[in-house]
């Protein structure tokens, strides 16, 4: 058994999804959480200065005897992944293998949809994933820049004309090529689920990344013999680089409870 933390990083606080998740399934271990709440977005940026925000993310929480790092961001996971892993020896989890590997077990007739930031779709993570793992697969992607901050605008329920129209029309065009899965790259896309779901239609399954990259990071606990002790429920703390006013009303919008805990804001540049 290994009680040390799992540090969880994300551009800013989207990234609480993949903790809400991660609460879920592998509710007693305790996390540790940065939002680089002073540069998000991240999902327009170019792939160099991506790897250096990213270093520094990890550098602050390797400050922590953390014993595994789940990268919660789609846009760092699709461009950053392979340098971070190889300049750290711990288990470093991304979205991009997890998803792609559900997505395929779910896909029908492996017609694969993948919505994301425009450098996640720039990245060509998703396509080139899923095609090693499956060459016959065909990947449709469709970047969505309007959806993080319509989502943080508090734009993503079921009947909001804004975010209705804005998704339709990024979706029309996967659903004419008669996707049957819809990979939801992203942090902030979980929830959009209902609005998704209602576009696409019933013969569509959705595959939220940050859920899957907790079933990874369980598989990878379990294999290195790294659980938490399982009869006791795990602690969180969070950090931000920005100012922690609003934080609370926010974060609990992608939690989707009530957050009580105590935020602390950093200085991401010292690291
Ligand atoms: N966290 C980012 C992602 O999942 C979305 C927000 C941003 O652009 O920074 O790609």
């Amino acid at each position: 058994m290994d009680p040390r933390p799992i540090g969880v990083f994300d551009s800013g606080l989207g990234g609480l999804t993949a903790v809400r998740a991660l609460r879920r399934i592998l509710p007693e271990e305790n996390l540790i959480y940065f939002g680089d709440t002073a540069r998000v977005p991240y999902g327009s940026r170019s792939r160099e200065t991506l790897l250096r925000y990213s270093r520094q993310d990890v550098r602050f929480l390797r400050s922590f005897d953390i014993k595994a790092i789940v990268i919660a961001c789609g846009t760092v996971s699709t461009t950053s992944l392979a340098s971070l892993c190889a300049e750290n020896d711990l288990p470093i989890i991304g979205v991009v293998a997890p998803t792609c590997q559900r997505a395929l077990a779910v896909s029908r007739e492996g017609r694969i949809g993948l919505i994301a930031t425009p450098a996640s779709v720039r990245s060509g993570a998703y396509e080139a994933c899923l095609k090693a793992q499956e060459p016959s697969c065909a990947v449709f992607s469709a970047a969505c820049p309007l959806f993080v901050p319509l989502v943080e605008n508090g734009r993503y329920r079921r009947g909001d004309i804004v975010i209705e129209t804005v998704a339709r029309e990024y979706l029309q065009p996967l659903i004419d090529q008669g996707i049957d899965t819809l990979i939801l790259g992203c942090t902030h896309y979980p929830l959009l689920t209902d609005v998704l779901s209602d576009i696409c239609g019933p013969d569509v399954t959705l595959v939220s990344a940050g859920e899957e990259s907790a079933f990874a990071l369980k598989r990878t606990l379990r294999a290195m013999d790294a659980r938490a002790d399982p009869s006791q429920s795990g602690s969180a703390e969070f950090f931000v680089s920005d100012r922690t006013e609003g934080f609370e009303a926010l974060a609990s919008v992608f939690l989707e409870e009530d957050l009580h805990h105590v935020v602390r804001q950093i200085d991401i540049d010292r690291y």
